[in-house]
């Protein structure tokens, strides 16, 4: 069998490295912001809210319309459901899908083998799998809760490697992570994708540790999320083009 295609990353181009997250509770609404977007966004993040409300359709629709949507479900289950799981995550046609890096390598590694195969079969492209290591909501209370003795820092850095090593394509990082998972996954090409995103003036709404797009990408963040600040902009296409720039002035 032929190896899958895999997405190469045209990080120079400041509109690919932007994921504006569709945190809303309906398809009305994200076709609409989307709509305002047209042009400007090329990637959009559908997470676990309006994944629920509109389901997978709802992410079929976007991807055939041309959009790269980053399916943000986390997955975390044994290893051939998550496997499963990323078979029909490709078959929607996303362009990135998550898993937990809690869940192993060997969930991991089925995983990657299971779409890679998939991908091959159906001569698609791949989508780029990626893991969360530690959620930022959670600090060293939160880990010493579920047994975990380590800091969040050495959580961040052993899942990193962890993910590197199963062959997954990068991991969801926050700013201040960054340079932890650089330094600890040697990687050429591990993508690094950063929310927590505030631009300046902006309000910090429930985020407590925020960075702003400039400041993310020159720390080197692959591709940063940014929700709120654009859907809940008086003029969200306005507000993305302004990121954009901040994006390109920084890289
Ligand atoms: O509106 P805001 O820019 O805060 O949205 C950020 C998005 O990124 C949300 O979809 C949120 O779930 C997600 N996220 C986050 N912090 C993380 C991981 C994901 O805010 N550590």
């Amino acid at each position: 069998m032929t190896a899958p295609k895999i997405d190469t990353e045209n990080s120079a181009r400041s509109e690919d490295r932007l994921i504006v997250a569709l945190d809303v509770d309906t398809a009305e609404k994200a076709r609409s912001l989307v709509a305002d977007l047209n042009g400007v966004v090329t990637t959009f993040k559908i997470g676990l809210q309006l994944f629920s409300a509109a389901g997978p359709k709802f992410v079929e629709e976007l991807a055939a319309d041309g959009k790269r949507i980053f399916l943000d479900l986390k997955f975390h289950d044994i290893p051939n459901t998550v496997a499963r799981a990323g078979v029909e995550a490709a078959r929607l046609g996303v362009w990135m899908f998550n898993v937990h890096a809690a869940g192993g390598s060997e969930m991991m590694k089925t995983t990657a083998a299971a779409v890679g195969e998939f991908c091959s079969m159906t001569n698609s492209t791949r989508p780029h799998i990626i893991a969360v290591t530690v959620l930022t909501s959670s600090d060293s209370n939160v880990l010493g809760e579920t047994g975990i003795e380590a800091d969040v820092e050495t959580q961040v850095r052993r899942l990193a490697k962890l993910t590197a090593e199963s062959g997954l394509d990068g991991v969801v990082a926050s700013a201040r992570e960054i340079g932890i998972v650089r330094s600890s996954v040697q990687n050429e090409g591990f993508l690094i994708v950063t929310p927590g995103i505030r631009p300046e003036n902006a309000t910090n709404d429930d985020q407590k540790r925020v960075t702003t797009p400039g400041t993310a990408i020159s720390n080197g963040a692959d591709h940063i999320v940014v929700g709120r600040p654009v859907t809940g902009a008086p003029d969200p296409r306005e507000a993305a083009e302004k990121i954009l720039n901040e994006i390109g002035r920084a890289a």
